[in-house]
């Protein structure tokens, strides 16, 4: 039976898309469904050309999470996949996919981690601190920001004459090359 996944997103959607792309003609899952909670978020209109359905929430329905539960039953969700997604997961979603949720985060966790630490605010705290290496985290979503179990990182150095643009970049080009392969596995070895 194919696998349906749900990608969660909240902006630019580069992952996600990258994820469409990947299991595009994949034997064994395919990504059905993209939810957000900003409904300007340029993944909308990535979902729109790559042809997946997507559906904007709002605040009060993600907070409360029964709507959330009923769409991804009706797409037959098996795995979520949180790609650049903002907001927290409803405790009924979470429950509802336990070891079948991931998060990516975009430096070595437990570093740069925790609330309001996301996507360029992460690559900005990096440069300000001096740190000489930096990377991504793949790892479970659990109730708690940035705090699952981790599956696994991936480094990149951070380089003298670095900006907040060239680090982004390289971060960005270390999740396209290993969250779709991360998520692959994991899928395909879903009973
Ligand atoms: C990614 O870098 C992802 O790691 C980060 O948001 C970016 C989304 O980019 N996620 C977090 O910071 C989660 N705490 P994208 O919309 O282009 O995929």
């Amino acid at each position: 039976m194919m696998k349906n996944i749900a990608i969660f997103a909240s902006g630019n959607g580069t992952n996600a898309e990258q994820l469409v792309h990947h299991f595009a003609h994949h034997a064994k899952a395919r990504v059905a469904l993209i939810l957000t909670n900003r409904s300007t978020a340029f993944v909308l209109q990535r979902a729109e050309r790559l042809g997946v359905p997507a559906f904007y929430f709002n605040k009060e329905q993600w907070a409360e999470g029964s709507e959330i539960v009923e769409m991804l039953r009706r797409y037959a969700i098996d795995f979520v996949v949180l790609a650049g997604f903002l907001a927290r997961v409803p405790d009924c979603v979470l429950h509802g996919f336990p070891q079948r949720m991931v998060n990516i985060h975009p430096s070595l966790l437990p570093k740069f981690g925790g609330k309001g630490m996301y996507g360029d605010r992460v690559h900005q705290a990096v440069l300000a601190s001096g740190e000489q290496e930096s990377g991504i985290t793949i790892h479970y979503t659990n109730e708690h920001y940035d705090e699952g179990a981790i599956i696994c990182q991936e480094r990149c150095p951070v380089m003298p004459d670095d900006t907040f643009d060239t680090l982004a970049a390289r971060v960005h080009q270390l999740e396209y090359a290993h969250y779709p392969r991360v998520v692959d596995e994991l899928v395909s070895a879903l009973e």
